[in-house]
């Protein structure tokens, strides 16, 4: 058996909360007189929190408009109205076929981790009651380099004590991806291929993947 650690993406992968992100986002943008559409919203999938509000700013023509200080105001305002949404989560939405996947990864002996860009990850697998089945849990609290950087999957292979060439990555952004690649690691994508490039496997979601077949990737 290759695989010995299964690293999970939250955002899209988990659940989705590009929703209550896009939202968020669209408020702000309102606020500062434009409109924001989900097409644009696609372009802020496994992006940093700051470089979001860059992209946001440049739809609006507003990039380079902002003092750093200003930038830090309006993230923090975004992300309070992110967290009021977010806070009413539930395990009902959690995305089809998580559950049992990470189940059986457990089953088949594989150490699991979470591996997000996200400083909300901790409230949202707990508002979906996921937390126990991670043993370890790497969010945007602990890395400082935003994906494709490998650092998030590094230190989660590091954490469960795992070599990289051993691991598999589950992942829905192209920079999730190519951060896996950049670890040394297997990448499984979660979406269509029209968007995404550069993986070992492609499913549809969660509910497709096939843990005894993924262990010998
Ligand atoms: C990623 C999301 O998982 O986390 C991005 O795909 C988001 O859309 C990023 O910007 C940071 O999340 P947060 O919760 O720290 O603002
Ligand atoms: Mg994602």
């Amino acid at each position: 058996m290759r695989i010995q650690a299964a690293l999970f993406d939250l955002d899209g992968v988990i659940v989705d909360t590009a929703k209550y992100h896009y939202m968020a986002w669209k408020r702000l943008a309102n606020e500062l007189g434009f409109d924001f559409t989900e097409k644009d919203n696609e372009r802020l999938k496994g992006v940093s929190r700051m470089r979001s509000l860059e992209i946001l700013l440049e739809v609006g023509g507003l990039l380079g408009k902002f003092s750093e200080e200003e930038m830090q105001e309006m993230a923090a305002r975004k992300n309070e109205w992110y967290v009021e949404l977010i806070s009413k989560m539930d395990e009902s939405e959690i995305l089809e076929g998580t559950v049992e996947c990470l189940k059986a990864f457990r089953d088949l002996g594989v150490k699991i981790a979470l591996g997000s860009a996200s400083k909300n990850a901790m409230l949202i697998l707990n508002n979906l009651k996921l937390t126990p089945y991670f043993d370890a849990i790497i969010d945007g609290t602990k890395v400082s380099k935003a994906k494709p950087d490998p650092e998030v999957f590094l230190l989660g292979a590091k954490e469960l004590g795992v070599d990289p060439s051993n691991c598999v990555v589950f992942e829905d952004a192209q920079a999730g991806i190519e951060a896996a690649k950049n670890a040394g690691m297997k990448a499984v994508a979660v979406g269509s291929p029209e968007n995404l490039t550069g993986y070992d496997k492609i499913v549809k979601g969660l509910f497709e993947v096939k843990p005894e077949e993924i262990v010998n990737l």
